[in-house]
């Protein structure tokens, strides 16, 4: 496909503005352009063309199977965005006064107490943008809670499991601790012996997920907890894993003081490609007073927001964090009511029903019932045929699908982490099961054609190391003419100078 800029024909108009009789605007000179930008020039049927093309080019739920283990790709129901665009909720501008915000921050207001419920905690902040940015937030809060006790200076690390996703050790870091890492055990649990050792009077808290990244509840988690609190120590529920346990079981009755919740996940929303998210933090009573400003309250039959919370850590986004996404989440909870619970129950049954066909074809390294995801190898079929997880990976989008996450966690050599969601039928179940068992079939049978996956999309396999080293953002016009020697290559080279 040519990009837009090679189909670029000089004088061509997709739109004619009638001229206009006004004075030309004086624009001072240091802020004029010397030339005139180089924008693409095209009719606007080519310009519809080209776009609907390229979208044709994409994955995303809404055309396909989407297993990305700990991503949670649900399906986003369409109600949700026709709610988010009731023109109370689109047009509101953050600077509104409250009097004419009440139905914004009535619907926060009642977010946070459905967070607090699911969490089974006292007091919620919407604010963060990301789970990431919950982690790093939550990490603020335990820093301000030992400082406000006189402990802040002794409480320099949080522990953190082997199987955490990368952004657990980068917010550690981020919010200035130091990390310490425990192993997992057998069975697929924190490893409570090897725990012990590392847990003492500087520690300032435990982050986990759990059900962990290997898709296993953790099956000491209130001996752990104890642990922790024994020690004076907080707990951290990473909650990207919530789509598991939603009115099953609650992070707060397991022992943890402070929860982020992915809403882009949990909860639906459109996302992908970073965003756009949702990460609000809920919290035992006790750190309520850090939460960020400003917290949503309700006085009566009044809601307003309150910036008075003297020991608070500020904000840590603008106004009172991602309003398009809360309308989202929150229309996504209510249609379910009352039966939140039966979403986690039908994630958990779809992912036992894929492990279950799987278990035979993939190596299992921890043999349990899973939640929500679970995690097989392909170790052996590299042993075996030298096929790798990237190898089935990249084939598994030939047959139409996308494929798990892959390599991650790291305690699992050759990993492929799926996650059904609750919101596949089984007849698609069914024919990813087909397909991973015919995957692990060619392994056996002529895994070439497996190292050359994908043959059959727009974009073969890409030389990631290179795209790395040497990432290109924007076209160059003639500023890549060494990409010209790699025309030989010439779907790569497209990737690459569209990447
Ligand atoms: C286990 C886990 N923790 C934290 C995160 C970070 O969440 P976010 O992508 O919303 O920043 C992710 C994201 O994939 C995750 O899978």
């Amino acid at each position: 496909m040519e990009l837009i800029y090679e189909k670029s024909k000089a004088g061509r108009r997709a739109a004619t503005l009638p001229r206009h009789d006004l004075p030309p605007v004086e624009v001072p000179a240091e802020l004029r352009r010397a030339e005139p930008p180089r924008l693409p020039e095209l009719a606007e049927p080519e310009l519809v063309r080209h776009f609907t093309e390229l979208s044709t080019r994409n994955f995303g739920i809404d055309t396909g199977f989407y297993p990305l283990g700990s991503c949670t790709m649900k399906h986003n129901p369409r109600v949700n965005e026709r709610v988010v665009m009731l023109p109370g909720f689109r047009d509101l501008h953050p600077h509104q006064d409250e009097e004419g915000a009440q139905g914004a921050l009535e619907l926060m207001w009642r977010l946070q107490e459905i967070l607090q419920e699911v969490a089974g905690l006292d007091a919620c902040s919407l604010q963060p943008a990301a789970g990431s940015q919950g982690e790093l937030t939550g990490l603020m809060l335990m820093r301000a809670y030992f400082e406000d006790i006189g402990e802040g200076s002794r409480r320099d690390t949080i522990v953190t499991a082997d199987t955490a996703h990368g952004t657990n050790p980068a917010s550690v870091t981020m919010a200035g601790y130091k990390l310490e890492n425990v192993a997992t055990d057998a069975r697929g649990n924190l490893d409570v012996d090897d725990l012990r050792t590392k847990v003492n009077e500087r520690t300032a808290g435990l982050m986990l997920t759990n059900p962990s990244t290997l898709g296993l509840f953790d099956e000491h988690i209130e001996e752990v907890a104890e642990i922790f609190h024994s020690a004076g120590s907080l707990l951290y529920y990473d909650g990207a894993n919530l789509n598991a346990v939603c009115g099953i079981s609650r992070p707060g009755d397991m022992g943890f003081d402070i929860v982020h919740i992915n809403l882009h996940k949990t909860f639906s929303q459109p996302h992908g490609g970073g965003g756009p998210g949702g990460g609000p933090i809920v919290v035992r009573r006790k750190l309520e007073p850090f939460l960020p400003v400003p917290a949503v309250v309700r006085d009566g039959e009044r809601y307003r927001l309150d910036h008075d919370r003297p020991k608070s850590i500020g904000k840590v986004r603008g106004f009172t964090g991602p309003f398009g996404v809360f309308v989202r989440s929150y229309a996504y909870i209510r249609s379910y009511g009352a039966g939140l619970r039966e979403m986690s129950e039908v994630a958990v049954l779809n992912a036992n029903y894929l492990l279950a066909r799987l278990r035979d074809a993939y190596e299992l390294p921890y043999d349990r019932l899973c939640m929500h995801e679970f995690v097989l190898s392909a170790r052996a079929l590299k042993r075996e045929h030298g096929v790798s997880a990237l190898d089935v990976a990249k084939r598994l989008m030939d047959y139409g699908f996308h494929p798990p996450t892959i390599y991650f966690p790291l305690v699992v050599p050759e990993a492929l982490m799926i996650e059904p969601t609750e919101t596949e039928p089984k007849e698609r179940l069914d024919a990813f099961v087909e397909a991973m068992l015919a995957i692990a079939a060619e392994a056996a049978e002529s895994p070439e054609l497996l190292h050359e996956a994908p043959t059959t999309r727009p974009v073969r396999r890409l030389d990631e190391v290179k795209a790395a080293r040497r990432a290109i953002v924007k076209y160059g016009f003639e500023e890549h003419p060494d990409l010209a020697g790699e025309a030989g290559e010439s779907r790569q080279l497209e990737a690459q100078k569209g990447a």
